[in-house]
């Protein structure tokens, strides 16, 4: 799993692979559909980083889902997940979750962390159900969403792994 392009997965149809930067249009493409909330650049930087690798799910030649998991010093950090929203409903995010915690297991991170939107409650619920618990907040952390006026609190959650 160590090697740049070494990890794949295959279920059925569906492939889950380290994304490399020739995916950046795909990526993008997926992004503006699932609005996980990361800018292009962040992206672009991600699928460049050696620390950060970006996990793809495929549905035949179609980039149904992906996930962005950095490496910290003692930790790993769930950046972004999101799905095509015709393929949402079917398990693709809990599957990369899954992979994603398989990941930081075997970079030996004591712990995965994330935040998230308090309003975002279809991830809480995924995340909840994938074992974070939520350690704080941070108040008025993001703009409100979907052009609205104030701000947004931030939810801390981690995931102790083994
Ligand atoms: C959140 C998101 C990634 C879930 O993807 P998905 O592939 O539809 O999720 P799954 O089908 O794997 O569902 C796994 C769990 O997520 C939760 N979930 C998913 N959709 C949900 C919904 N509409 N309502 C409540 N919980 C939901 C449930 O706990 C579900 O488990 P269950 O099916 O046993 O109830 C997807 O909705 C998405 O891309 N949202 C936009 C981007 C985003 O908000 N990303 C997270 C912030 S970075």
């Amino acid at each position: 799993m160590a090697a740049f392009g070494g990890f794949r997965q295959a279920v059925g149809r569906c492939v889950i692979e380290r994304l490399r930067p020739d995916h950046r249009a795909p990526l993008l493409k997926l992004e503006a559909l699932a609005q996980s909330g990361a800018s292009g650049q962040q992206l672009a930087e991600a699928l460049a980083d050696d620390q950060t690798w970006v996990l793809g799910d495929w549905q035949g030649d179609v980039l149904a889902g992906y996930a962005v998991i950095a490496q910290l010093p003692f930790d790993a950090e769930l950046q972004a997940i999101g799905v095509r929203p015709e393929c949402q409903g079917q398990g693709r995010a809990r599957r990369l979750l899954g992979e994603v915690i398989t990941l930081a297991t075997h970079w030996q991170a004591e712990r995965l962390l994330l935040e998230v939107r308090a309003s975002n409650l279809r991830a809480i619920a995924l995340y909840r159900q994938a074992g974070f618990q939520e350690d704080g907040r941070r108040k008025g952390y993001y703009p409100a969403a979907d052009g609205a006026t104030g701000r947004e609190d931030a939810l801390l959650m981690s995931r102790a792994l083994a």
